[in-house]
């Protein structure tokens, strides 16, 4: 694996054997290779193991079969946070303390904690929430707080599974370009599970298909649109459509929901 790849999956298979003796496979023989600071976005239908996918690389699971490759440094439970699309805050804790939770468990001082969250929370559109606690936020905002957190303890490789998927579609867009900045900032690495075309053609770098279950990569579009990206653009139409038709082709489903 060469320096600059972040991580790398190779032949990789996942079965789920019930406790009844019936057994379901999630993925089959997956292999996908992301490179450091790509932005990477799965796309594929419902059931085909993304999750799974995520579940493997964060080390919360592991394959049946097949190796996954680690750049040097990245840790499972360290540097490689994962968001998920129902925001995994802690209620008891204010915001300022949620995004500041992984700096404690580090021991970082508090005034750096308190600076660290405190830009962060800029960032994602939050300041004067410091003191909220979680219940007391819409589902938007919960999810921008999620992204701060994650973020409090620099991650490599940010891993989010449908993070947007439960917000309005105002709120979606605000929060894929909230993301997009953080990004663009550099030194991250994304790699992002999605239903939505839209989304994959506004984020990613690359755009990777999954077959139906079990799931492998069947397709890749490297998107080289510029940013901001706008949606009104031909171009953007363009690469939309051709992921539509490939997810058609591959998946016999126009949309990857
Ligand atoms: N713990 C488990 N035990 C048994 N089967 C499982 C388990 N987790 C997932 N599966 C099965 O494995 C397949 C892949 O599941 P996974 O959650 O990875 O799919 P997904 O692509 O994330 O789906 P979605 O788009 O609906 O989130 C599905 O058929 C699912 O039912
Ligand atoms: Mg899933």
């Amino acid at each position: 694996m060469d320096s600059r790849t972040m991580l790398q999956l190779s032949h990789m298979s996942k079965t789920y054997c019930s406790d009844a003796g019936s057994s379901v496979a999630a993925l089959d023989g997956l292999d996908l290779t992301v490179g450091a600071g790509e932005f990477v976005v799965l796309i594929g239908p419902t059931g085909c193991g993304k999750t799974t996918l995520l579940n493997i690389v964060a080390g919360l699971d592991s394959p049946d079969a097949g190796e996954v490759r680690r750049a040097n440094g990245l840790l499972p439970g360290r540097n490689m946070p994962c968001v998920f699309q129902h925001y995994t805050l802690f209620p008891w804790r204010t915001l300022l303390r949620n995004v500041t939770f992984g700096l404690e468990m580090r021991g970082t001082p508090r005034a750096d904690r308190l600076a660290i969250a405190a830009n962060l929370l800029a960032k994602v559109g939050l300041t004067g929430f410091e003191q909220a606690y979680p219940h007391e936020l819409s589902g938007g905002m919960r999810q921008r707080a999620a992204i701060a957190q994650a973020l409090a303890t620099e991650p490599k490789l940010l891993l989010m599974d449908e993070p947007f998927g439960a917000v309005d579609d105002a709120t979606r867009r605000d929060l894929q370009q909230a993301l997009v900045d953080l990004w663009q900032e550099g030194g991250m690495t994304v790699l992002f599970v999605t239903h939505n075309i839209d989304e994959a053609v506004v984020l990613g770098s690359r755009v990777s298909i999954l077959s139906a279950r079990p799931g492998r990569i069947v397709r890749e579009f490297r998107i080289d649109l510029p940013r901001p990206r706008r949606r009104t653009d031909g171009a953007f139409a363009d690469q939309h459509l051709r992921i539509r038709e490939a997810l058609i082709c591959e998946t016999g489903k126009p949309d990857a929901a």
